[in-house]
């Protein structure tokens, strides 16, 4: 175990363990890739339990409430756990309760000894040395991003997949969403920068790149007094990665040149994320959306009518402030209508500091329950019409991992993102396939997967 002590040239954290557990969206998964570039680049290695681990760091989320208490929870129930060694265990948190918490944490959980923020996640090192040397808690979180993860060294959980953030924060301040306050305003990369991080994927064996931002059709605007997302993904439809995707796109801002970037570039899938939020006008006002279902409903057509067999996927809020029965009617006809082969649905959830924790929530607990089962079972039906679209197609298939089934069998993702199985052939193991392309014939489908054979 390293101590003060340690030798002037040797790696910071050399010997020592760590472990880490992420919550939330993709940013923060992409975060956890840069803190475990980071760590093993100081010298510490990866164990698979907390208990066998020296350091071990939260990434988090408070974007809903239930999530944020359970996470406390757990931040609290690992005191107990004995050190992996014999010095102290160290607690690092950071992400999104990081930053909006910062010395409060350590106040409310001793044992907590490194808080850092969405800005600062370049000192943890440095803030986790100064922990073990002056056994002092660190604390640091920024209010402005201090310069892109792109350049932290990384390691990624899918060797295969590169997660590329173009920017980070947001400046629309929807009521219910705590977000803006977490992560900070909109700022954009140059688009230099990206160019330079796309150029070195390909030949890094990457086959899947996710462009990611928190409104990524804002790209630019911050830099260059215009949004600039077109040039980005038009760029990284060029890298030489075979297959491009990204996240999240408000429906204010996507733009026609968006929607003809992806139209004219195969390596683009054929797949976009566009949270709906509500089905009612009212309620989008409320929310401060700065869009009606008319605007919406175009751009999905725009969208299938250019893209061919797009799939949409999506976020919806159940129980916002003010719902009632027929508002939310109004957001299951737009969802039947949309025909969505993903949906994400989330109960309303106040988070304190948001204009909307200050509005009256009306609808009962029972309520909630019944309108959360019927979007359910629509968002069930509507992904099983789309997987059933593909029996008899061959789709490309990239291979992630096999079945937690069945080793014998590969799970892959369709351009469209839908899970895919196939059989492996008898004799060879995952081995031989993850991380590539391979053509499967679908056969059958269910709600939550593809199923088909290999074609050779
Ligand atoms: N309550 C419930 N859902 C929320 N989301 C954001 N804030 C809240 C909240 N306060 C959902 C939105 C967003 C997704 C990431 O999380 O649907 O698109
Ligand atoms: Fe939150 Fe709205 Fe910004 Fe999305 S666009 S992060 S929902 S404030």
């Amino acid at each position: 175990m390293p101590t003060s002590t340690v030798a002037t040239g040797a790696k910071p954290l050399e010997n020592m363990t760590y472990w880490q557990r992420t919550f939330g969206c993709q940013m923060n998964e992409n975060d956890a890739e840069r803190v475990a570039g980071m760590l093993e680049e100081a010298g510490a290695l990866p164990v698979l339990t907390i208990e066998e681990a020296d350091i071990a760091v939260f990434l988090t989320c408070c974007v809903r409430e239930k999530a944020d208490i359970r996470l406390m929870g757990q931040l609290a129930s690992i005191k107990n756990i004995p050190p992996a060694h014999e010095e102290k265990r160290i607690i690092a948190v950071g992400g999104c309760i990081g930053q909006r918490d910062g010395e409060l944490l350590h106040e409310q959980l001793e044992h907590v000894d490194v808080v850092f923020g969405t800005h600062n996640l370049a000192s943890l090192v440095r803030l986790i040395k100064a922990r073990i040397d002056t056994g002092l808690p660190a604390i640091e979180t920024a209010e402005e991003n201090e310069g892109f993860a792109s350049s932290l060294p990384v390691r990624r959980d899918k060797p295969w997949h590169a997660w590329v953030p173009i920017m980070t924060g947001c400046d629309n301040f929807c009521t219910y969403c705590i977000v803006p306050y977490v992560r900070g305003r909109e700022s954009s990369r140059t688009l230099e920068d990206i160019q330079r991080e796309l150029s070195g994927l390909a030949e890094q064996g990457i086959k899947e790149l996710t462009l990611l931002g928190q409104n990524v059709n804002s790209y630019g605007r911050d830099l260059y007094g215009k949004p600039r997302f077109a040039e980005v993904l038009a760029m990284a439809a060029d890298c030489g990665v075979e297959r491009v995707r990204f996240v999240t796109s408000h429906p204010k801002d996507l733009l026609t040149e968006t929607i003809e970037a992806m139209a004219a570039h195969p390596t683009i899938m054929p797949q976009l994320h566009l949270p709906l939020q509500s089905g009612s006008d009212r309620i989008l006002d409320a929310m401060i959306r700065k869009y009606e279902i008319a605007h919406y409903l175009e751009l999905v057509q725009q969208l299938r009518d250019n893209i061919e067999g797009i799939s949409l996927s999506t976020d919806i809020i159940i129980g916002f402030p003010g719902e009632t029965e027929a508002d939310f009617q109004q957001t299951l006809d737009v969802c039947e209508q949309v025909g969505y082969g993903q949906m994400f649905r989330f109960i309303y959830s106040k988070r304190s500091g948001t204009p909307a924790a200050t509005m009256q929530q009306n609808a009962t607990r029972e309520e909630l329950q019944n309108r959360f089962e019927r979007l359910e079972a629509v968002a069930q039906a509507s992904s099983l019409a789309e997987n059933k679209r593909e029996i008899g197609r061959t789709l490309d298939v990239l291979v992630e991992s096999a079945s937690k089934r069945d080793a014998r069998v590969l799970a892959g993702k369709s351009p469209k993102n839908q899970t895919v199985h196939a059989p492996m052939p008898e004799g060879q193991d995952i081995d031989a396939f993850e991380g590539r392309i391979v053509k499967v014939r679908i056969e059958d489908a269910t709600t939550n997967y593809l199923q088909g054979s290999l074609e050779q």
